[in-house]
């Protein structure tokens, strides 16, 4: 239930509450460099609320782990969702992603395989559903290091034990946002 209630809240935060303030800012500068600034700021406003909360309980995940160096988590964390920047997706779009992917799973897979950023609207929405991590780790390459596009690349990925700790963290700090 309480993982029910932080997601609603983490939902109609980005939405109604999505405004940037000083410590957001301050945190952007000190993990990322301009170029990913850049990407950064592409993502719609949801998006950018988005990321930052996924950050920031990245770092309430980690609490004192010393084992995992943060700095490259943060950046993965700000940055997973870049792929999505280009679709410029409304919050009717989002449902109907989600939407589609659950009830027509088979379909949606079907359609967002023969999609791209130019096809018509469903193919194109639920291409950016399914392959916005792949998209966000093209926009990364040359960018950030190699460590950062894995994590982006693979973050909608089922989990697996052989997988990196940094990409569990990452995953969990997603779906509670
Ligand atoms: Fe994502
Ligand atoms: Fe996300």
């Amino acid at each position: 239930m309480n993982i029910f209630l932080a997601r609603v809240w983490a939902l109609l935060r980005s939405i109604f509450w999505n405004k940037l303030n000083d410590a957001d800012v301050a945190f952007l500068r000190d993990y990322l460099h301009k170029q990913e600034q850049i990407l950064f700021y592409s993502l719609s406003a949801r998006d950018q609320r988005h990321s930052l909360d996924v950050a920031y309980t990245v770092r309430d995940l980690l609490g004192k782990r010393t084992k995992i160096n943060p700095d490259k988590l943060y950046k993965a964390a700000l940055l997973h969702d870049v792929g999505k920047a280009p679709a410029r997706l409304r919050i009717r779009d989002r449902v109907c992603q989600a939407l589609f992917f659950t009830l027509l799973p088979p379909l949606a897979d079907y359609l967002a395989d023969r999609g791209s950023e130019t096809t018509g609207y469903w193919r194109r929405i639920l291409f950016f559903y399914k392959y916005h991590p792949r998209l966000g780790a093209a926009l990364v390459k040359g960018i950030s290091g190699n460590d950062v596009l894995y994590l982006i690349e693979h973050h909608h990925d089922a989990y697996w034990s052989g997988e990196p700790k940094e990409l569990t963290i990452l995953r969990e700090a997603d779906s509670l946002n």
